[in-house]
Formats: C-alpha cells, structure tokens, sequence
C-alpha cells in the first residue's frame, strides 16, 4: 500500500510495527534453534544426522552446508564443510563427537534426503531474514532515509512468503527427521496407523472444511484490507505530504 501511495501515514505506522517485532525474532531465531539442535543431538541423534547428512561418527565433526546427499556411497556432494561447528552445536564443544548414520541400524533411519534438503531451507531462509533484520535495524537506527526508499519495500514485500516456507521446511525436519518412529524408540509409525476402515472419507472431509475456512479468510482479509483503504482514504495533496 505504501508502495501504491495508498493511505501512506497509517500504512507507514503499521509496516514500522510489524518490521520491528519480525526483525527482532528473526535475529532470535537462531538462538531458539541452537536450542532445538542440542536436544535433537541428546534425544533424536538420527534425526540430527539425517538433517546434516553426518553419514561418519566422528569427533570435531563438520557443519554441512548444503550439498546433494548421496546415501549409497556415504558422502554429500557439493557441500561447503565447517570443521568442528556441528559439535560445537550439537554439544557445545568443538572437539565432541557426534553420532552418524553410521550407527543406526537402516530401518531405523530416517529419509535422509527430505530431512536435509528441508533442515538447508529453514537454517538457509533463516539467514536471510537475519540479513533483511539488519538492513531494517540500520534503517531505522542509522539511515533513516532508507524507511522511505522503494528499494526497502520492494524487499520486505517479496520476503513476505519467506517465513512461512521457513515454517513448513522446520515442521518437514520434525516429522520426517522422526521416522520411522512415532513414539521415538518405542512404536513405528507403520504400527500406529488405524486399522478402522473408510478413514479416507474424514480425511476428505477435514480437507474440504479447511479449504473453506483458507477461502472465507482470505475473502475476509481481502475485504478488510479494501475497507481500511477506502475508510481512511485521505485525499492525495495530504497522502504525497506523507
Ligand atoms: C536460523 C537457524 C535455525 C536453526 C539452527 C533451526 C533449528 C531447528 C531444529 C534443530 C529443529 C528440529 C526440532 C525438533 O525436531 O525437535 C527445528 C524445527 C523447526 N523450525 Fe527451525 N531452525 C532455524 C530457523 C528457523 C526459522 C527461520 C523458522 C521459521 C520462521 C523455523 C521454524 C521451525 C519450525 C516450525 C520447526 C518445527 C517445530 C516443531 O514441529 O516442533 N526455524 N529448527
């Protein structure tokens, strides 16, 4: 809308207080991840070894980053290898050694692939709302100019999808970094599934009841956004002094 020169004042006050709290988590995010991969590291190392593909036991082990996983011949391909940081983050020591696939039996591990791909999204987005946190904490703290540059708005208009495929890539590394387990250790995934037939139709009912619900939502934050548009509309010698 500020980029639309539509209702700048109010537009400009509601961006300012969505960017800060959005900035501020996305430079905590790593903390509350770190967090996350030292309890992966104790509880779940399977799921920790299949998200960096860590196919060796080793101490001093390597962060991997990025990289195409090749299961069959025990390597990733591509990677750039930060020596001693994944047992730095696994157990805050750099010369710790972390568990590898290694030594997990086979049917227990899990789809290495997906987890790693999807563990390289989250962290790789992460950084990059890090980096767009740190352009809007300079702006607001040094240059300020830069609040009303196209440059800044363009940006935070096309990361607005970021974070939710952040999400969806974390909630990836949870579930499928946890198979074949549903209950770590203690009941396959396979062994919990229902036997109760005709299961497929809740399941098609659910699904239709949540893609009305996106639809009446998206309908209604669409009618809200033309509302406050049309609302507070000011006349346009006012909105250019803004
Ligand atoms: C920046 C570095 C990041 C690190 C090191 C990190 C680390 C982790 C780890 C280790 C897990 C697995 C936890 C588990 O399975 O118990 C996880 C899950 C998750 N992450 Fe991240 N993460 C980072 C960034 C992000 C970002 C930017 C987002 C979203 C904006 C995000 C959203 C999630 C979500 C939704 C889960 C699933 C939580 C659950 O289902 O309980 N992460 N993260």
């Amino acid at each position: 809308m500020i980029l639309r020169k539509k209702n700048v004042l109010f537009h400009r006050q509601s961006f300012q207080i969505a960017a800060i709290f959005g900035c501020v988590a996305a430079l905590l995010q790593p903390l509350s991840g770190d967090f996350s991969a030292k309890d992966v590291a104790k509880r779940q190392p399977a799921k920790l070894a299949a998200m960096e593909s860590h196919f060796k036991t080793e101490k001093r082990a390597s962060l991997i980053v990025g990289g195409i996983p090749d299961p069959e011949n025990q390597k990733v391909d591509y990677a750039v290898k930060i020596p001693g940081l994944l047992s730095f983050m696994a157990h805050g020591d750099v010369d710790a050694e972390v568990k590898g696939l290694d030594q997990i039996p086979l049917q227990d591990q899990p789809p290495i692939g997906i987890t790693h791909y999807a563990f390289q999204i989250m962290v790789g987005l992460g950084m990059v709302m890090m980096l767009i946190a740190l352009l809007f904490g300079t702006a607001l703290f040094i240059k300020k100019d830069w609040l009303k540059r196209n440059w800044l708005l363009k940006l935070f208009a096309w990361a607005t999808p970021i974070g939710f495929i952040a999400v969806e890539a974390g909630w990836t590394v949870t579930e499928v970094g946890r198979q074949p387990w549903i209950i770590h250790g203690v009941m396959r995934t396979a062994d919990a599934v229902t036997p109760m037939p005709g299961i497929a139709y809740s399941f098609y009912l659910f699904t239709g009841v949540y893609v009305s619900l996106a639809l009446v939502t998206l309908f209604m934050l669409y009618r809200q956004i033309k509302m406050v548009d049309t609302l507070y509309d000011l006349p346009t010698g006012i909105k250019e002094a803004h």
